[in-house]
């Protein structure tokens, strides 16, 4: 698909700098004094949609028509042509000089900004959202999305088409880096958190994409069924939190169709639930090139098509000339546009360019990468490793004497130096694994106290086993590298990486595994290796925050925001809907999401299904007891104590779920709410939980609105989902 070019009216420098002349510092001013243009809304202290009415009520139909579509895919697309003012993201909207309104440049920026090496700048790689999701820190979000914004306002965008909250119903969906796991309470609060920390920066937010876009097989075509109940209380959730917490600029509309209408012409998505029911004020954008059509779009409440023209251009003017489109409608999309502009500062605070500061960048990010590396399992006290007991560390594989491993798709964002793995391509290639300078090698030769350390690449199996047998321990690196547009088929690691491991474990009892993946994987080894640590893709610091962990200079306190299951034959979908087709982008699919409401960690406990690693779990270097659980009557705060029982600092993230009375029909625990809590040895606090009934409740479909059903709640508390310490029950009138 390729967008149709349209004729862009550029507006000239000349006329660009002097509407940004009355913001500028008087050091910044140019020496010859241009005349200073002011407006009425320039005035701040009116409310962004009083100051959007006053612009939108001076705008040409020209004006307000060029401000509903952009351009796009840039230098993506070989041969487009864009404009100069056009800062090469993703997408590109005009401003509207004569009054002020600066353009919009929009970039791809999920877990760092993405294109930066087309114009020789610098971006942070922060570990995946899924990884930040499993630190469940929710200032650790807001961080993540601060690094991101003051990285796209220093390259000098102004949006973030970041944002992504898809929630996991395929565990190997190619995108699922970018999402932040199963739960929508979860999700719904890292990604509302982070959006708020684009947002600080004076740079518009978004979160998408918008809704069910589940799996990347079929994307385009595959048609999503599910009842509303269903929608409301599970995908519809998240994005329902994050969106009234943030109030980000913008909400992308995905490729798919939900119950037979795409999700960018889909009444029910964006206009009854989205605009009306949440109260979104921003703006619903396409996702590229998901638009479908004119009248149904516009009526349905798409505000703007990405990228191109197809059906905002010329064919909107002629809507609205036959009335099939109303003036007001129009307006409406105008409005909203301006309003998030104004809203998120971009008037007030326009963009100036400067250099990034990498060594900021990588430190939040190794910040976030120690708060995020999940150690899965640590048999014996395998793990931290004793720099003067381990004198011999044998690494295999993973490339992890260079680097670490990156998400791809329009996610990638672009290694200094050039991808490490291939430096005949400095810039990035689609679909073409990007490792980063950040070496795990190198970090645990600085922490292991003069011990030798080897490397061997994993390919050939039988000289990792040989370097291993020899070693005091043996870390074998395993990766999956996993882009957007296309799913992994299975569980499994690729490239006869369980092969490998096996072989190695059956050289050395000590082998500890070290994952970089995308999701979850199957881990048909796992009873033969002693350790074993996600660190999902875990940025620029990535290779010093695995090195920290395995040597215990910092204790691992992350948690699993998603379930692994032990093979593919355990998924409510073993097969991927749509995937025999999947060469063949035209053809079409449901995908009926058969768990329905028991969407991930539910369906193993409906389903009776034992997973490989339960939502919520993951260890520490110390332990922890709970006790003294109290749940007030009204329901509304969970208090209990938790004690650090071992001999090292450790952070808990301690767990509160809820199960709603028999009378709702959902025979599963919901995650109601979680506190991350830092305690010394034999230290203990007491912590209080608040459970917000609009978390926990269920969604009437005959009403057409949320209740919470009368009856006994039960209340558990723990460290992971399947290791509940606390329980209580409260009976709850209606
Ligand atoms: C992706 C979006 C992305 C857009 C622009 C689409 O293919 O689905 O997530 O923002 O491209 O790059």
């Amino acid at each position: 698909m390729f967008f149709s070019r349209r004729t862009w009216i550029a507006p000239t420098l000349a006329l660009f700098s002097l509407v940004t002349l009355p913001i500028l510092s008087s050091a910044q001013k140019p020496k010859s004094a241009a005349p200073v243009v002011s407006h009425p809304w320039d005035d701040k202290t009116l409310s962004p949609d009083r100051r959007a009415d006053m612009v939108v009520q001076q705008m040409t139909l020209e004006e307000k028509l060029q401000m509903v579509h952009g351009i796009g895919w840039g230098v993506l697309r070989e041969g487009a042509p864009y404009p100069r003012e056009d800062n090469g993201g993703a997408g590109f909207v005009p401003g509207i000089p004569r009054l002020g309104i600066p353009k919009i440049d929009l970039a791809d920026s999920a877990v760092g900004v993405r294109m930066s090496a087309f114009d020789g700048r610098y971006s942070t790689l922060l570990p995946s959202v899924l990884a930040l999701a499993s630190s469940w820190d929710l200032d650790a979000a807001h961080l993540y999305g601060e690094v991101i914004g003051r990285e796209l306002r220093a390259q000098g965008f102004d949006m973030s088409i970041g944002g992504g909250m898809d929630l996991t119903r395929e565990p190997r969906n190619g995108r699922n880096f970018e999402y932040a796991g199963e739960d929508p309470v979860l999700a719904g609060n890292v990604v509302g958190r982070l959006a708020m920390g684009v947002q600080s920066q004076h740079v518009m937010g978004d979160i998408k994409h918008y809704a069910f876009n589940d799996q990347e097989t079929l994307r385009t075509t595959v048609n999503v069924v599910m009842d509303k109940r269903t929608m409301r209380e599970t995908d519809l959730l998240a994005f329902e939190i994050a969106i009234k917490m943030a109030e980000p600029a913008g909400v992308m509309c995905s490729y798919n169709k939900v119950n037979g209408d795409w999700a960018c012409e889909n009444d029910y998505l964006l206009n009854q639930v989205l605009k009306k029911d949440w109260g979104f004020k921003g703006w619903v954008l396409s996702d590229w090139e998901a638009t479908h059509s004119t009248v149904k779009a516009a009526n349905a409440g798409l505000d703007q098509e990405m990228p191109g023209e197809d059906y905002f251009g010329a064919k909107l003017k002629e809507a609205i000339d036959a009335g099939q489109v109303s003036m007001d409608r129009l307006n409406d999309m105008d409005h909203r546009i301006l309003r998030s502009i104004f809203a998120a500062g971009v008037y007030d605070y326009p963009i100036q360019k400067s250099v990034v500061d990498p060594f900021k960048g990588r430190d939040d990010a190794q910040h976030i990468a120690e708060e995020s590396i999940v150690l899965l399992k640590n048999e014996g006290g395998q793990l931290p490793l004793s720099a003067p007991k381990t004198r011999k560390i044998a690494i295999i594989g993973g490339h992890a004497d260079v680097g670490v491993l990156s998400g791809g798709g329009s996610a990638q964002v672009d290694a200094p130096g050039g991808n490490v793995i291939d430096p005949e391509h400095p810039q990035t290639v689609w679909a073409k694994p990007v490792y980063f300078p950040s070496s795990p090698m190198k970090a645990i030769q600085k922490l292991a106290g003069g011990a030798q350390v080897t490397y061997a690449s994993g390919e050939d199996v039988a000289a990792a086993a040989a370097l291993a047998k020899g070693a005091d321990v043996a870390l074998v690196f395993a990766t999956q590298y996993m882009h957007e547009d296309a799913d992994a088929l299975s569980l499994s690691l690729p490239d006869n990486q369980d092969a490998l491991i096996d072989a190695v474990a059956a050289a050395n009892p000590h082998t500890v595994v070290v994952l970089e993946t995308g999701g979850p994987v199957s881990m048909p080894w796992v009873g033969k290796v002693s350790a074993v640590m996600e660190t999902w893709y875990p940025g620029i610091g990535g290779g010093e925050a695995i090195a920290d962990l395995l040597f215990g200079k910092a204790n691992p306190s992350a948690k699993l925001p998603i379930t692994f299951a032990k093979s593919d034959a355990d998924l409510p979908e073993p097969v991927i809907p749509g995937s025999a087709q999947r060469h063949d982008k035209q053809s079409a699919a449901d995908a009926e999401y058969k768990e329905g409401l028991a969407i991930g960690y539910r369906w193993y406990e409906v389903s009776k299904r034992q997973p490989l690693f339960a939502f919520g779990h993951g260890l520490s270097y110390t332990t922890f007891k709970y006790g003294g659980l109290r749940v007030d009557a009204a329901g509304r705060t969970v208090q209990f104590v938790v004690t650090n029982t071992g001999k090292v600092d450790g952070t808990e993230v301690a767990q509160v779920y809820v199960r709603l009375p028999d009378a709702a029909q959902e025979p599963f625990q919901r995650l109601a709410g979680w506190e991350r809590v830092q305690l010394a040895p034999g230290e203990s606090k007491t912590l209080t939980v608040k459970l917000n009934p609009a978390w926990i409740s269920v969604w009437d479909e005959k009403a057409d609105r949320w209740q919470l059903p009368a009856g006994e709640y039960g209340v558990e508390v723990g460290g992971a989902s399947d290791a509940i310490s606390l329980k209580a029950t409260v009976r709850l009138a209606q």
